[in-house]
Parts: structure tokens; C-alpha cells; sequence
């Protein structure tokens, strides 16, 4: 399978180039800037990251420069091109104008890079620093008003482009990385779920051999592909667990173990941890105080079971690869936005062994093996719900009484997005319980309750979402809904911030 390696430097996009990549089916992974580049001979071409530092700063991360002995095309973005302009002698100083959001280019000569591309295009740029004195052996493609924008140096087979093409506001620019993936680099599109799906089998059978997995199951789609792929690869040595958190949405137990009633042959046990939840949350307020509590608990839970269940030395999880781009990514943990427990690792004192077959996967591909294996397509797109659960869509402490209102409100939204069809329409939508109290009137009488604030995106990977557009009168229906059938809520809301500078859940 052909790849491409992109070396991350820290931007916030480098997912996005990786995903744009994958598009194209061919493969794509992030590595991070100061690990060892192992190339290999499916390896077809290397994409440098932009990033938030500037070349001329003593700390600033470098360019390995092994990496332009291996004679694999280079193309570099933002601060990756600023790093060949100061590998090839040329001179980066900051910029007198920063350019910041949609610009203009104009493509002065067409070289591989640009081919194809109009005389202007509109680009999205995000940076202070540019190239003062071009590099050695290179020439200018297209520059925008204030900048050198695009540049190439065909012989040695390297390039640069001062904006993101994998952006979506850069018009052009998908145009620009297939020039760039099939024509320079010469990949063969040949990424896709079916080889995954043979290929990941046959390495879980390796990997295993003949100890034992345990899984937890969710009943979202991560796990559930997860222990589907399990299953066919190591049959009865594999047993789901379904651990019931008390932070569950309504009926979810019960509707996640008859969805899994398809899998014919697999041992799934539910284990009830509402209690041992409930406990380690009480008093707990701070967000990821939460998130590491259960996070521990999940994994108390799973060291108990280990031993009933062949001694299981695996536990398979069902991390993506979003979440582990997150968890490489060089802007370490001090960039920690939220504490996914699925990738934040094992405890110290844990003996598992970590298998993660969807790794190397974005949600959408996840779906797609999903289907592939004949799994319910209901199941498969089911909207996201995160491993810690209702826990933080309670604003607050967590308790019995607070998850049961939630659940409620929940239940009522999701009912009417289906009873509207609107479900499919949205990629994930849910309830946040707030600790504010306000007054109200009903048939008379004050009240003085709880404000429930409904969310609903639009994402394709879940790193970028957009608000829903819901109809006002759909709105309405929840809203009254809602107020008169939940006790505990008088008051309803809708979240209008997008992702970012918001996030999805909101702790
Ligand atoms: P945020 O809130 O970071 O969420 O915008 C992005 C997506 O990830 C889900 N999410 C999680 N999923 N474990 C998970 O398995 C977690 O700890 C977790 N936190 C957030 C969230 O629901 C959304 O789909």
C-alpha cells in the first residue's frame, strides 16, 4: 500500500492533511517531528506540517535533515516550506503584513505543483513569518500580495506552499495536493476498508495467538466494529464487556445488548459498576476530574473481570485515529483539551496489554468497515457518544438524581429528531444539564428549576462541527416537550457555538 508521511510540527491542521489524503485513498499517517522516520519502500512522498513556532527561533523544532537524502518528493506547508527555504539557504524574517485567513494568490508561472490550477486563486494563509530570500535552486510559482506563496525546485523534487491546501476555504486546494499525491509522489489509489479489513485480521491473529482479549463495549460504533473485527479474528478467545456506568443514556443497556444480539457467537457479559461510579464521583465538579475518575474506574472494573475471563492479558479498546494524533501531537500535554481515557493509557500498576484495531482509522473509515462486515446500519451511524457519558453533560456533581433528569430530556430530543427525520441529518445531537436554577411559571404556580441546553453539530471527523440548522418550530417542540414532561427543568436553551472556538461536549 502506498503512503505518505506527514511530519507534524505542531499545526493544528495536520489531521485535516492526513484526512484529505486518505480521501484520495491512498494512506497517510502523522508522525511527529522529532521521531524516527522509518521509510520504508511503499513510502511514496513526505509532507512537512505548518506549525506555530518560526524557523529563526533558537528552540524552534528542526528539519531531520535525513529526510532529504531518501530522493522522495518533499512538499512543504507554512512553516514546512519555511523550513526548506532555510535548509536551501534561502532567509526567513518575519513578515511586515501577517496574513491571516483568505488571500489571494496569483500563479506566475504553472509548474507539477500548481498545474491545472486558475490564474488567481483564493487560499487560506495563517502566518506572520515568510520567505525574505528565496532558497537555492528554486523558483517562484505564485506569490499572493504580501508573500512568496507557492515554490518548487523540480530536480531535487521539493516544494512549498506558504497556505493550507488542505483547508477547505483554499479553493484550489485539493487540486493541489492530488498534483501533488499522484503525479509528483506517483501513488496508486489503493487505500481501502476491504485490505484493511484482511490485512488487520490476519495481524490481530498474530499479535493474540493464544491468550485471551477483553473489551469494553459502549454500544457506539468505535467498540462496536472494534469487537466485530475481534470476533472474526480470534472467535471465543474474545469477551465483550458491557459495563453499565449509570451514566447511560435511557434504555441504552438494554437497546445496545439486543443490538449486539447479531453477533451469534460472541461471549458479551454486562457488568453493573452504577454504584462503584456514583461513589467515586460524588463531590467532584472539575471537568477533568471527572473524566480521570472514570476514566479509573472503567479500568478498575476491567482488572476485576480479567480473571473470570481466561485470564485475559489483552484489553481491546476502541480508540481512533484522531484520538491518537491527539495524544502524539507535539504540542504535548500541556495542549491537553480534554482527557480522552482511551488514549490517555493505563494505569502504571495496570498488566494489560493494549490492542487498538481501529487505530489507524477516522470515523468515517471506522463506519465504513462497519457496514463492510455487515453490522446494523442503525448501529453503525448511531451519533457518537463519548466513553465518559452523561457524566459530562452534567454540568457539576454527578449524581443518581441529576442523571435521571438528563436522561430524560435526552430521550425526548433524540425521539423527536427521529419522529422528524432529522436524526440522520445531524451527526450528533444531546442534552446538557445545567447547575442554574431559574424561575418559571406553570398553570400558575412558580417554579424554580434546572435549565436543560440542547446541542446539535454537523462534523464529518468530529475535530471541526458546525451548529445544526434546526427548524425553529422543531426547536419549539423539544423545548415545550421537554419543559412539561421533565421534572426538574423549567428551562431550555440551544448552544449556537461552532467547534471551534467551541467544543462538542462541553466538558
Ligand atoms: P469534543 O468535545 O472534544 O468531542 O469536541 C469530539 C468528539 O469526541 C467525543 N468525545 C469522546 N469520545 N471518549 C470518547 O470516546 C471521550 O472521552 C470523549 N470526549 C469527547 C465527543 O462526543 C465528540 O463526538
Amino acid at each position: 500500500m502506498d503512503k505518505i508521511i506527514i511530519i507534524d510540527y505542531g499545526s493544528q491542521y495536520n489531521m485535516l492533511i492526513s484526512r484529505r489524503i486518505r480521501e484520495m485513498k491512498v494512506y497517510s499517517l502523522v508522525v511527529p517531528y522529532h521521531s524516527d522516520i522509518q521509510i520504508t519502500d511503499d513510502v511514496k512522498g513526505i509532507i512537512l506540517s505548518g506549525g506555530p513556532a518560526s524557523v529563526y527561533d533558537l528552540l524552534s523544532p528542526e528539519l531531520n535533515q535525513k529526510i532529504l537524502t531518501y530522493g522522495l518528493p518533499v512538499l512543504g506547508i507554512c512553516y514546512g516550506m519555511q523550513l526548506l527555504v532555510q535548509a536551501f539557504k534561502g532567509k526567513v524574517s518575519k513578515g511586515v503584513i501577517r496574513e491571516y485567513g483568505k488571500n489571494k494568490i496569483e500563479n506566475l508561472i504553472y509548474g507539477q505543483l500548481n498545474q491545472g490550477m486558475s490564474k488567481t486563486s483564493t487560499v487560506w494563509m495563517s502566518h506572520s513569518d515568510q520567505t525574505e530570500i528565496m532558497p537555492e535552486g528554486f523558483h517562484t510559482l505564485a506569490t499572493s500580495n504580501n508573500s512568496i506563496a507557492m515554490i518548487e525546485n523540480t530536480e531535487k523534487n521539493i516544494y512549498g506552499v506558504q497556505f493550507h491546501p488542505e483547508v477547505t476555504h483554499t479553493d484550489e486546494g485539493r487540486l493541489l495536493l492530488e498534483n501533488f499525491v499522484f503525479n509528483i509522489c506517483k501513488t496508486t489509489p489503493n487505500w481501502n476498508v476491504e485490505d484493511f479489513i484482511s490485512t488487520k485480521i490476519q495481524k490481530i491473529k498474530e499479535e493474540v495467538k493464544d491468550e485471551s482479549v477483553i473489551l469494553g463495549l459502549s454500544g457506539g460504533v468505535d467498540s462496536t466494529v472494534s469487537a466485530a473485527l475481534l470476533s472474526l479474528a480470534i472467535k471465543d478467545k474474545l469477551t465483550a464487556i458491557f459495563v453499565d456506568t449509570g451514566q447511560l443514556r435511557k434504555h441504552e443497556a438494554l437497546e445496545v445488548l439486543k443490538g449486539y444480539g447479531i453477533f451469534k457467537d460472541m461471549n458479551i457479559i454486562k457488568v453493573d459498576a452504577k454504584d462503584q461510579f456514583y461513589d467515586a464521583l460524588k463531590g467532584i465538579t472539575d471537568p477533568e476530574e471527572k473524566r480521570k475518575i472514570i476514566g479509573r474506574v472503567f479500568f478498575e472494573v476491567f482488572e476485576n473481570e480479567k480473571s473470570k475471563h481466561q485470564d485475559a492479558t489483552f484489553l481491546a479498546q476502541g480508540t481512533i485515529y484522531p484520538d491518537v494524533i491527539e495524544s502524539i501531537s507535539v504540542s504535548g500535554p500541556s495542549h491537553t483539551i480534554k482527557s480522552h481515557h482511551n488514549v490517555g493509557g493505563l494505569p502504571k500498576q495496570s498488566t494489560f496489554k493494549i490492542l487498538e484495531p481501529l487505530r489507524e482509522l477516522f470515523k468515517d473509515e471506522v463506519r465504513e468497515v462497519g457496514i463492510s462486515l455487515g453490522l446494523d446500519r442503525q448501529m453503525v451511524y448511531r451519533h457518537p457518544f463519548p466513553g465518559p457519558g452523561l457524566g459530562i453533560r452534567i454540568i457539576g456533581e454527578v449524581t443518581k438524581q441529576q442523571v435521571a433528569i438528563l436522561q430524560e430530556a435526552d430521550h425526548i430530543f433524540i425521539d423527536e429528531l427521529r419522529k422528524h427525520d432529522l436524526y440522520d441529518q445531524v451527526s450528533q445531537a444531546f442534552v446538557v444539564l445545567l447547575p442554574v436554577k431559574t424561575v418559571g411559571v406553570m398553570g400558575d404556580q412558580r417554579t424554580y428549576e434546572q435549565v436543560a441546553c440542547i446541542r446539535s453539530v454537523n462534523s464529518t471527523d468530529f475535530m471541526t462541527a458546525d451548529v445544526s440548522r434546526l427548524p425553529y418550530d422543531f426547536l419549539d417542540i423539544v423545548s415545550t416537550r421537554i419543559v412539561n414532561e421533565v421534572k426538574g427543568i423549567n428551562r431550555v436553551t440551544y448552544d449556537i457555538t461552532s467547534k471551534p472556538p467551541g467544543t462538542i461536549e462541553w466538558e
